[in-house]
């Protein structure tokens, strides 16, 4: 049988990990802490199916939602970015300056396809989204972990990092960061641009949590100190409108957007147009604002559940992030275990998680006492009662 292409073989550790985190997702009798999905509960089916019924025709919009359509992305949706999303967040983002993508991960992707060549270094947090680790690896550069603490990179540890590297990207999950939960601070944020811009690196600040949020105030994005055009803004409409849409966007330079058509067009041609345009309509129908509540309504609740639960049951000892929106916590257990080695029998207790080895990439230690616990998928009675199991295998090991 032929070869496969070189970089199959070098994707294959990050990609068994994205395996198996999938396969947590659907882990059907288990109470699953594991992915990163928003609660179904959230999910705006009810606005979708009217939305759909009523312009899924010949005489509305059914010939467009079934048609070709501009690698840009639909003109609508482009809008409604700027509108209801960037200006909202003091973006001042151009029409001319986004495109739309399938999901967050063709956010990440475009940026590689620009960007990265082999052996090209990326700086990440340590730790950072796994998923995104697949995706550098795809293009066979070297993702390199940069120091973190709780407000984010470690700046003087990010500087040096950038003289000893030469790296051609920084990538950066500013707000409730995945897996940690973790916020960048604000005067890191503007640390990061200027770094960037004194260095001439490109930063990739990925932020499909920012509208998450729960309490604590909001902070201006990485993007919004750019001020040489360094900064590449990526975003998702999968924690906020629905994951299976695959919808995401990209504000950029302009040059770096019409860079990223080019590549749109060879890698699949546009986003899906018939999801755009209903995404489009229920923004432009004014359902976001009412959605977007609840939302965070139901995920603060959830939120709140694993944060009491943890504090209740779990033995001394235990430390875990509180996240002020997202859908995640990082949990750190004391005693030198292993939460690799912990998870099939915390499996048999019947809940799932993801062990925190699995987010790191090389250069700084590869922590195994850490675990991402996601509160989106399970009702707050659910939470509480895996967090039990969970601490009773715990205590049962120290
Ligand atoms: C930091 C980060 N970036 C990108 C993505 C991918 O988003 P999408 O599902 O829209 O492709 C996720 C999804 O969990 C994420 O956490």
């Amino acid at each position: 049988m032929a070869t496969f292409s070189n970089r199959i073989p070098y994707m294959r550790a990050a990609a068994d990990v994205v395996r198996v985190l999938f396969e947590s997702i659907s882990d059907a009798g288990t109470i699953t802490f594991g992915g990163g999905a928003p609660a179904k509960e959230a999910l705006p089916v009810d606005e979708v199916a009217e939305i759909t019924k009523e312009i899924l025709s010949k005489e509305a919009k059914g010939h467009q939602m079934l048609q070709y359509g501009n690698p840009m992305g639909l003109p609508a949706l482009r809008q409604t970015v700027l509108d209801h999303l960037l200006l909202p967040a003091s973006l001042p983002a151009k029409y001319e300056n986004i495109i739309i993508g399938g999901g967050g991960m063709e956010g990440v992707s475009l940026v590689g396809h620009l960007y990265l060549d082999p052996g090209d270094v990326v700086l990440v947090e340590s730790p950072t989204f796994v998923q995104s680790l697949e995706s550098f690896q795809f293009f066979q550069a070297q993702s390199v972990a940069v120091e973190t603490d709780d407000e984010g990179f470690v700046i003087d540890a990010l500087e040096d990092n950038i003289k000893k590297h030469k790296p051609k990207l920084i990538y950066v999950i500013p707000t409730f960061q995945n897996p940690s939960g973790r916020t960048t601070a604000l005067e890191r944020r503007r640390a990061i641009a200027e770094l960037a811009s004194r260095y001439d690196v490109m930063v990739l600040e990925d932020d499909p949590y920012r509208e998450l949020r729960y309490s604590g105030e909001e902070l201006p994005s990485v993007k919004s100190f750019d001020k040489s055009g360094h900064v590449i803004y990526a975003n998702s409409f999968s924690k906020i409108f629905a994951p299976g849409c695959r919808l995401g966007y990209v504000y950029a330079e302009k040059e770096i957007v019409d860079r990223m058509y080019d590549v749109k067009t060879a890698l699949n041609s546009m986003t899906n147009v018939f999801t755009q345009v209903i995404c489009a309509e229920f923004f432009s129908r004014g359902l976001f604002p009412a959605h977007l509540r609840r939302l965070r309504d139901i995920h603060r609740e959830r939120r709140d559940a694993m944060m009491n639960s943890l504090s209740a049951h779990m033995p001394e000892g235990v430390r875990w992030v509180y996240p002020d929106g997202g859908l995640f916590t990082w949990v750190s257990l004391p005693g030198g275990l292993s939460s690799t080695l912990l998870a099939p029998e915390i499996k048999a207790a019947g809940v799932t998680y993801l062990p925190g080895l699995q987010f790191f990439a090389e250069g700084q230690p590869l922590l195994d006492d850490c675990m991402r616990l996601s509160f989106g998928q399970m009702p707050p009675e659910t939470i509480d009662k895996g967090i039990e199991l969970m601490a009773g295998v715990i205590k049962s090991k120290l």
